[in-house]
């Protein structure tokens, strides 16, 4: 049994339609890499599996049950985590309140101290346990990716959701955080879907990607796949023989 399937999911913003029938599934200990170009859906359909918005069709199923349109708090407490795009720490309260709250939001404490306690464990995994006791706004890029990432684990997920997780880091950054992820689905199990758009860098960590275009399914396959399929390369590119040449460097 997958661990998650997508099942023909549509959601539509008035007449915007941002996710068109799209379906795939997710097997455990999988890292998925979901792409495609800007306002392609990919945001959406997290948000989707998540409960932020319930889809106009389709269906989510997570370990064999249907969560379609339950809510993110029930969601979370199921086991799906996941890191917001734009990173929007409370600025005032301290790196390990932060990662406190979403636990308690997560469901997996009976009480603060407990929830304290075990942020500063977290903040270790995720190389920011120097930083826990500073207010979260003192952050750079980097350390804001990882209070996210931390704000996730918190919730102990078996499926964590990463939303441009590599976004604004430098190439040193991007590989010191590929490193992170592949020794959390080794040291913890997890299983991800990744949406990015560092495309060396999703296509070094994916086991399989999907493609979004205009909120359809364009293509899935191996990285492999992806980078040499047409149809993927004219999404991004505009124009298939002048894409090519640019990818393969002719
Ligand atoms: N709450 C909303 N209300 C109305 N339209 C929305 C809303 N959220 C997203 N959209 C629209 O839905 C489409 C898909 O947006 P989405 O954020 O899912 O794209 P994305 O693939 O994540 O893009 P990006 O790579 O730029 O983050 C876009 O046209 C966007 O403007
Ligand atoms: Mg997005």
């Amino acid at each position: 049994m997958a661990l998650l399937e997508v099942q023909g999911i549509v959601k539509r913003f008035r007449g915007l339609v941002a996710v068109d029938n799209v379906s795939f599934t997710v097997e455990e200990g999988e890292i998925k890499g979901l792409i495609g170009p800007n306002g392609a859906g990919k945001t959406t359909l997290f948000n989707v599996i998540t409960g932020v918005y319930k889809p106009d069709a389709g269906r989510v199923i997570f370990m064999g049950k249907d969560i379609t349109g339950l809510k993110p708090h029930k969601v979370a407490r199921l086991g799906i985590a996941k890191t917001h795009q734009v990173p929007k720490p409370f600025g005032e309260l301290t790196v390990v309140e932060n990662v406190a709250v979403s636990s308690l939001f997560g469901g997996k404490h009976r009480s603060v101290g407990e929830a304290l306690e075990e942020a500063r464990g977290v903040l270790e995994t995720v190389g920011l346990g120097e930083k826990a006791d500073l207010p979260a706004k003192v952050l750079n890029v980097q350390e804001k990716k990882r209070l996210e990432l931390a704000k996730a684990l918190s919730m102990k997920p078996k499926l964590l959701l990463l939303d441009e997780v590599l976004a604004g880091l430098t190439p040193r950054e991007i590989d010191e955080m590929l490193d992170l992820l592949r020794e959390l689905r080794r040291s913890k199990g997890i299983t991800m879907i990744m949406i990015e758009h560092v495309m060396h860098a999703v296509m070094n960590i994916a086991d399989r990607i999907v493609v979004l275009h205009f909120g359809r399914k364009l293509a899935e396959g191996t990285p492999g796949e992806i980078a040499n399929n047409k149809e993927v390369i004219t999404a991004y590119l505009g124009d298939p023989e002048l894409a090519l040449k640019f990818v393969r460097r002719e």
